[in-house]
C-alpha cells in the first residue's frame, strides 16, 4: 500500500471528517501532506495522525475563501514538502435554511467557501502544478446535495452541483499538463459537519439512516478517503472529468422499502393494483397482439 511513496498532497479542510480521513489515508499511501485549514487546532490534530502513519505533515492555516491565501499555501507546501502532486478541495460548510428568511450573509459565506473556495483552490494548485510540469491530481468534494434537494438545502446543494459541474471544464483544459480532475459525492458520512443526519451510533436517527441505507450504515471518513486514494494513484490515471457518488446506495432508497402488509399504505396499493389489473391485461394482451 505505498501508491502514492514520494508525493506529496495538499488538503483543504484537513482539520476534521473527510478533510483528516484523506490526509490520513494518502499518508499510508505514502504521500507527506499538507493540511490547509481555517482551524489550527484540528489542522495539528491531524499532522499528528500523518506523522504517526510515518510521514512528514505540513499545517497552514488558510480561509479558502482567499486567492492569496491558497497562494501563500501552495508555496509553503512546496517549499515546505518539495513538490505539490495531488490537490484535494474538500473544504466546505452547511448552511441551511428557507428562502423566505435565509440571511443574504449565509448565502454568500456558503457561496464563499463551497463554490468559490473550490475553484481558488483549483486555481491555486492547479497554476502550481502546470509551472512545476509533473502533472497532478485534483480531487474535488461535492456531494449527493448536487442531486437532491430539499426546502431547507436548496443553497447547499447549488455549491454542490456547481462543483459537480465544473470538475468537467476543468478536465478539459488540464488534462493537455497531465493533470486530472475529478469530483467525489459523498452520501451521509459521520463528521461533525453531517452531525443531524448521521446521528449518534445507536440513536433513533442513526437506526433510522441504517434502515434507509442499502448498505446498512453511515458513511464514514475512511470510505471516502479510499475513493480519493484511487483518483490521485496509479489506477485512476485514465480518470478524469468524472463525478462518482459514494453513498451506501442513500440515492434511491425512497424506493426501496416496501410498507409492511399491515401498514395502511400496503392496503391502499393493493386496491389501486386491483383496480388497474383489467387495464393492464387488455394493454399487455394488445403489446402481446403486436
Ligand atoms: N459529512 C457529510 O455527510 C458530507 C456529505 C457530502 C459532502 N460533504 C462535504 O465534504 C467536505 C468535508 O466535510 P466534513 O463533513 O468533513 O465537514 P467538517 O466540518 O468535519 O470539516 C470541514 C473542515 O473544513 C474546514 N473549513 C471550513 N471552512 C473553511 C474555510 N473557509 N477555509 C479552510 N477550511 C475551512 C473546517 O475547519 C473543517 O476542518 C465538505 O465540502 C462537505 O460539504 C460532507
Amino acid at each position: 500500500m505505498s501508491n502514492l511513496e514520494g508525493k506529496v498532497a495538499l488538503v483543504t479542510g484537513g482539520g476534521s471528517g473527510i478533510g483528516r480521513g484523506v490526509s490520513e489515508r494518502l499518508a499510508r499511501e505514502g504521500a507527506d501532506i499538507c493540511i490547509a485549514d481555517i482551524d489550527l487546532e484540528g489542522a495539528e490534530e491531524t499532522a499528528a495522525l500523518v506523522r504517526d502513519a510515518g510521514r512528514k505533515a505540513l499545517v497552514v492555516q488558510a480561509n479558502v475563501a482567499s486567492l492569496e491565501q491558497l497562494d501563500k499555501a501552495v508555496s509553503a507546501c512546496v517549499s515546505g514538502l518539495g513538490r505539490l502532486d495531488v490537490a484535494v478541495a474538500n473544504a466546505g460548510i452547511g448552511r441551511g435554511g428557507s428562502v423566505l428568511d435565509m440571511p443574504l450573509k449565509d448565502w454568500q459565506d456558503q457561496l464563499d467557501i463551497n463554490l468559490t473556495g473550490v475553484f481558488l483552490t483549483v486555481q491555486a494548485c492547479a497554476r502550481r502544478m502546470v509551472e512545476l510540469g509533473n502533472g497532478g491530481r485534483i480531487v474535488c468534494i461535492s456531494s449527493l446535495a448536487a442531486e437532491l434537494v430539499g426546502e431547507r438545502s436548496w443553497s447547499y446543494s447549488a455549491t454542490k452541483a456547481g462543483v459537480r459541474i465544473m470538475v468537467r471544464g476543468w478536465a478539459q483544459e488540464l488534462g493537455a499538463h497531465g493533470i486530472t480532475v475529478n469530483a467525489i459525492g459523498p452520501g451521509v458520512i459521520d463528521t461533525p459537519l453531517a452531525a443531524m443526519l448521521a446521528g449518534e451510533e445507536g440513536g433513533a436517527i442513526r437506526t433510522g439512516l441504517e434502515e434507509r441505507t442499502p448498505a446498512g450504515r453511515a458513511g464514514k471518513p475512511g470510505d471516502i478517503a479510499g475513493l480519493v486514494a484511487f483518483m490521485a494513484g496509479p489506477d485512476g490515471e485514465f480518470m478524469t472529468g468524472s463525478y462518482v457518488i459514494m453513498d451506501g446506495g442513500l440515492r434511491d432508497a425512497s424506493g426501496r422499502r416496501a410498507p409492511s402488509a399491515d401498514d395502511p399504505r400496503m392496503q391502499e396499493m393493493q386496491k389501486l393494483m386491483a383496480q388497474g389489473e383489467a387495464r393492464r391485461a387488455k394493454l399487455q394482451a394488445l403489446i402481446d397482439e403486436r
